[in-house]
């Protein structure tokens, strides 16, 4: 028997034994688009099967017509699916099938030395690197950093939050950045991580990052959802939601960016503890969502800016989420995102779309940012990172660098523009 084969078999053997899920060679991503309302519901029907895993749109209740859908689908039921696919007149392609390949590129030399790489040579980091990673930075800038523990998570991880300043004295402006709310999002926390060493780094040295570090003190939080980021590095990479378990249910996780006492649990969220978009049984249930709302509710009056970074899709968007009606500043809002998106469009020739998320996306109730803005911090963005889908969760370690380059001329953008208004 050849390596390759052995290997594979003893891979998924680990899997069905550890009843994880098993991403082996044959998986494909396919992107498929439903042309009527009936190829609407069969899709829908499809992508709530177990073998796969929908990867855009958030849920199978917000397909639509002549929108792609992105689908992850198992080996096993490849030909099954695209034999459907078939009979009932899609059209669709293969958007991805070298996952294994891909998964394994995301995951190289992790642990052996987490100091490696400098700026132009990123790479994902496992949530132990991370903890590391913070912690030395904390220890190595005194003088611009503190590290604050916010809370802890459904499995008890730490919650750590990294303020940066310039060294100057006290201001009275903050911002707010997290990451990693949703598990399988691998470029955000990459995104946090990137920011922090670049503020450290060119602070004195480039003028944007010194501005806005004199000016404002800056909250990181690189992983929200640390158990969700863990267990897709060791069990599944398509993972979304916490690790929370609950009575009475065999199905494990809560949406975080549906678990926020904002329109919670409506239209564009899920009841269904088995739904990744699972609202929780109650709003801020989840401790995750409690640590990052206590700390925010405390630091109301200084935080003017709040940002969470998602992937994928290349969007800027602001609130409403959870309803169409516009915010009061949705003017001002529109024009900072716009004026973003063509910055990232000038100086990186990739396209961003821009909007309020219900109108630019779909209804989702119960999000962080919406939350945020009715708190009265009404400058309030979710970012959503590479690429548009030709790797989409997948986003090969190369590509991690001009990702987080353009995110920071957008957050930067919308952030040298607030500090103006302020
Ligand atoms: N893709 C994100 C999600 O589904 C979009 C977040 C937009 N904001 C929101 N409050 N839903 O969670
Ligand atoms: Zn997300």
């Amino acid at each position: 028997m050849r390596p390759l084969v052995l290997f594979t078999i003893l891979i998924c053997f680990h899997c069905i034994l550890r009843k994880s899920f098993c991403t082996s060679e044959q998986d494909k991503v396919l992107s498929i688009t439903a042309a009527t309302s009936e190829q609407v519901s069969l899709l829908q029907n499809i992508s709530s099967h177990n073998e796969t895993v929908l990867w855009q749109p958030a849920s199978p209740s917000h397909i639509t017509t002549n929108t792609p859908v992105h689908l992850y689908i198992q080996s096993s039921s490849v030909t099954r699916v695209t034999e459907q696919l078939n009979a009932h007149g899609f059209s669709f392609s293969v958007m991805l099938d070298n996952m294994q390949q891909l998964i394994q590129e995301q995951t190289r030399n992790d642990t052996t030395d987490p100091k490696s790489g400098g700026m132009n040579n990123e790479r994902y980091h496992s949530l132990e690197d991370i903890y590391y990673l913070v912690n030395k930075t904390s220890q190595e800038h005194p003088d611009m950093t503190k590290l604050i523990l916010i809370g802890s998570s459904f499995e008890k991880n730490p919650l750590y939050v990294l303020k940066l300043s310039g060294r100057r004295g006290p201001v009275d402006k903050a911002m707010w950045m997290d990451c990693g709310i949703h598990a399988r999002e691998w470029i955000s926390p990459a995104f946090c991580i990137w920011f922090i060493k670049y503020a450290i780094t060119f602070y004195k040295e480039i003028p944007d990052i010194t501005t806005l570090l004199d000016k404002m003190d800056i909250y990181i939080l690189p992983v929200m959802n640390p158990d969700g980021y863990k267990y897709t590095w060791t069990t599944n990479r398509m993972w979304r939601k916490n690790r929370s378990v609950r009575q009475g249910s065999s199905c494990v996780g809560v949406d975080l960016n549906r678990n926020f006492d904002a329109n919670w649990c409506t239209v564009g969220a899920s009841s269904n503890p088995c739904s990744d978009i699972y609202c929780g049984q109650y709003p801020e249930s989840e401790p995750e969502v409690q640590a990052v709302t206590k700390f925010l509710r405390s630091h109301k009056d200084s935080v003017k800016l709040y940002f969470s970074i998602h992937s994928y899709s290349q969007l800027l968007l602001f609130p409403y989420s959870y309803t169409l009606e516009q915010v009061p500043n949705y003017t001002e809002l529109f024009e900072l995102v716009q004026e973003a998106s063509f910055k990232i469009r000038r100086h990186y020739k990739n396209i961003y779309r821009y909007g309020s998320g219900a109108k630019t996306i779909y209804l989702a109730p119960g999000g962080s940012d919406d939350w945020v803005y009715d708190q009265g911090i009404t400058y309030s963005f979710t970012f959503e990172l590479q690429d548009r889908g030709r790797y989409g969760f997948l986003l090969p370690p190369n590509l991690i660098n001009n990702a987080c380059n353009e995110a920071f001329a957008g957050v930067k953008t919308i952030a040298m523009r607030v500090l103006e208004k302020l």
